[in-house]
């Protein structure tokens, strides 16, 4: 269990929940820590919060707006010029929005975030995680994806917006993502590996989102949900273990069957085609 030590490790929305706390327990490890936040204060200020814990790790900022293509383009871009490989991206930035919204790119805001950022970050590191001896990819999903299924005639969801399905149907394609990328990587040096969190007390589901829904998330949130602590350990788990079953879909630190709609490589295959066009 100890294949992040000392490890080059990207962690995006790392300034705050699952992600933050991913950062704290992976700066134990002398992990090199490059976390991406989208606000530089916010950033700066879990920066300060993880070393006062870890006065040694050795951690760097990156500032991006997951959801714009270009701002992803960017950040490539700096992390191409600044490291020569990358041992394990974690995608984990994402949210879930009680009204529709768009993107700068002109997609649905939970798509074109959860989704779309996933991916487009994804294949534009994928050079510096062949360029390291053997790497991962660990993508952040969520049980959600049980209540949906992917709607390609509305994939932007114009016709129809329900949060919670349309949160869903993001989080099904981030195991489905997982799955062909598992397939495309197959004899490469990297894998990867998609899990649930649990129901976690963080910002999700309620910060900055004005109405009675987003009360009521927080309060039953606050109520019953794991810590960020305890909502980070499949994660810390997925980056630590030995060795991780490439495409598997992993919750409680163990793995776990998905929906069938989430076990359908034609889907995956479909969805993969229709985001490289989007990409
Ligand atoms: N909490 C749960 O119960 C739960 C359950 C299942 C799955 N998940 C998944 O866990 C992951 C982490 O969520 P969390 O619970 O830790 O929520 P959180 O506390 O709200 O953290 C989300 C992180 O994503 C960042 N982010 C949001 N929009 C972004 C953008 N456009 N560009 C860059 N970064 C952005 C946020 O940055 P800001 O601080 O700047 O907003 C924050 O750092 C998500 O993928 C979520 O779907 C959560």
């Amino acid at each position: 269990m100890a294949w992040a030590k000392g490890k080059r490790i990207l962690i995006t929305g790392a300034n705050s929940g699952i992600g933050l706390e991913t950062a704290r327990q992976l700066a134990g490890d002398q992990a090199e820590l490059l976390m991406v936040c989208r606000s530089k204060e916010r950033g700066e200020a879990a920066v300060q919060d993880i070393l006062s814990e870890h006065p040694k790790a050795a951690i760097t900022l990156h500032t991006a707006d997951l959801s714009s293509s270009a701002s992803i383009k960017k950040l490539v871009a700096e992390l191409e010029a600044s490291y020569d490989s990358l041992s394990l991206l974690i995608n984990n930035a994402g949210g879930m929005f009680y009204s529709r919204m768009e993107t700068e790119d002109g997609l649905e805001y939970s798509f074109g975030l959860n989704h779309m950022g996933y991916f487009r970050l994804t294949r534009g590191l994928i050079p510096l995680l062949k360029a390291a001896k053997e790497a991962r990819i660990i993508n952040v999903s969520s049980e959600a994806h049980r209540y949906a299924s992917m709607n390609f005639n509305d994939l932007q969801s114009r016709r129809s917006y329900r949060a919670f399905g349309v949160y869903g149907q993001s989080k099904l394609a981030n195991i489905l993502f997982t799955r062909e990328l598992a397939g495309q990587l197959h004899g490469t040096s990297i894998t990867t590996a998609s899990l649930h969190p649990g129901f976690v007390h963080t910002n999700f589901g309620h910060a900055s989102q004005p109405g009675i829904f987003p009360n009521v998330f927080s309060y039953l949130a606050r109520t019953f949900g794991k810590t960020a602590h305890q909502g980070a350990q499949t994660t810390v788990f997925l980056a630590r273990s030995d060795a991780i079953v490439s495409g598997g879909y992993y919750a409680n630190s163990s793995l776990r069957k998905p929906s069938r709609a989430a076990r359908n490589d034609e889907t995956a295959k479909k969805l993969w085609e229709v985001s490289e066009t989007l990409a």
